[in-house]
């Protein structure tokens, strides 16, 4: 049966709109209107049920951000820094799940609050470290993460291709104050609207954002304001139509090498949306500039919750370069993963909650694109970066999975 096209509904609806007023159009004795009314609207549930029968898309699964998960070399000193920072608390044992915390030989986790509501967990986990067959392993690429930030911090750059691995908050998590106090490598846009950090032992920074018709951050000492203001970095970007988030864990952003297949990606497999708004940069890219594609998913309150794909190329990074980071992913997944064990890198992981696995690892199957799934306490994980951009890596989570079967969580030698 051939499903039915979305022309013959949306001219129904369009017929409902525009034909028979119902009620409340005024008219006193209008009984005989709203009954033709109520037959229209039976006709349209039933349409509807005949749609959904007839093999109609059902609405796209919803997928709610939970938090993220890091590889970390120190994972103390990296949920340390989180509780000195930010509006978080130390997650118990009993709380954290996540791929590989029975597998870390060290773990910490932090639930960071907003206004006394949850925001977003993070999992700070150290494991075995795989070693690709250039001799790389996650530590080299941390230390690549921290030296370009130390770049910027030094003043030789504006900003590093390292940075774009961040996650965004609005700014009621960071307590800046205390920052401050400490005297902390930070970096503040001189609109005072964006701060950034670097998340110490990790290969990601964070980014708060500040609505810029409340109170803007600005450093309370002009010898502190000497250390963390900035410029813009943000190469040809057009800012006349920025909005400020809603929802406190608002993006997730990742450096890519082609940003629209991460975009064409996160639509297929995600069924994300794209961006609505005009894109803020020039694409495709331009020399000198950077260039970005946005795709946002669809949230069961409030706003969507964004996804940021970034090509930077240029500003620069010390030791190791994104590209060559992406190229070590790119090695993994194509000399061990039918093994069925992952490696350190896929620690760093945006965990998101949804209804069931089937459906994505279904499409995975469809696309051949490789992905692991675990059975973690009392629900599933599926494991997966996207072809070609493998730093995107996801953790979707859900108490449903019949698709595949699960594996327990290895990783790599
Ligand atoms: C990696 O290390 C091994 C053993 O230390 C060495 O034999 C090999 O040549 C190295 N490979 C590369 C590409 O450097
Ligand atoms: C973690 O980062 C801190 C601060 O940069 C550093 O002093 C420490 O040595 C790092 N830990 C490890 C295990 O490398
Ligand atoms: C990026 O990916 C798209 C497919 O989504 C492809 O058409 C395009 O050629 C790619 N660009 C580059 C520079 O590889």
């Amino acid at each position: 049966m051939a499903p039915l096209g979305l022309g013959g509904l949306g001219g129904l609806l369009l017929n409902l709109a525009s034909g028979t007023p119902c009620a409340g159009d005024g008219h006193a004795g209008g009984h005989n209107s709203c009954d033709s009314c109520d037959n229209d609207i039976s006709f349209l549930q039933a349409e509807l049920r005949f749609a959904t029968r007839a093999g109609r898309a059902p609405p796209a699964p919803l997928l709610k951000p939970i938090g993220r998960s890091f590889f970390s070399e120190d994972p103390a000193n990296s949920a340390k820094w989180w509780l000195r920072y930010s509006s978080s608390e130390q997650l118990p044992p009993e709380k954290m799940m996540t791929v590989g915390l029975d597998q870390s030989s060290e773990s910490a986790a932090v639930m960071v609050k907003s206004k006394g509501e949850e925001v977003e967990k993070l999992y700070f986990l150290n494991v075995n470290d795989w070693k690709s067959p250039s001799n790389l392993t996650m530590k080299d690429f941390v230390q690549a993460a921290k030296l370009s930030w130390g770049s910027v911090m030094k003043r030789e750059q504006l900003y590093s291709p390292w940075t774009d691995f961040h996650d965004g908050h609005i700014v009621e998590t960071l307590r800046f104050d205390q920052v401050e106090m400490d005297m902390q490598p930070f970096q503040l846009y001189e609109t005072g609207v964006v701060q950034r950090a670097y998340i110490p032992n990790t290969t990601w920074t964070m980014e708060w954002r500040t609505d810029p018709d409340s109170d803007r951050v600005f450093p309370s000492s002009a010898e502190y304001a000497e250390l963390v203001m900035f410029k813009n970095p943000d190469k040809c970007r057009n800012h006349w139509n920025d909005e400020f988030p809603e929802r406190a864990y608002w993006k997730s952003t990742f450096p890519v090498l082609n940003a629209s297949a991460a975009k064409e990606f996160a639509l297929d497999v995600l069924h994300a949306k794209p961006l609505e708004k005009e894109n803020p940069y020039p694409w495709p890219r331009q020399p000198g500039c950077i260039a970005v594609q946005w795709a946002s998913l669809p949230q069961a309150a409030g706003e969507p919750f964004q996804l940021h794909f970034v090509e930077d190329f240029v500003y620069d990074t010390v030791l190791h370069s994104i590209p060559e980071f992406l190229q070590y992913q790119q090695d993994f997944l194509q000399t061990d993963v039918s093994k069925g064990c992952i490696n350190s890198f896929m620690l760093n992981n945006l965990i998101l909650e949804t209804e069931s696995l089937d459906p994505f690892a279904r499409r995975l199957d469809e696309l051949s694109v490789p992905y692991f799934v675990f059975a973690i306490e009392d629900r599933y994980a599926l494991l997966f970066s996207f072809p070609g951009n493998e730093g995107v890596t996801l953790q979707l989570q859900s108490p449903h999975l019949s698709y595949v079967a699960p594996r327990p969580v290895e990783f790599c030698k």
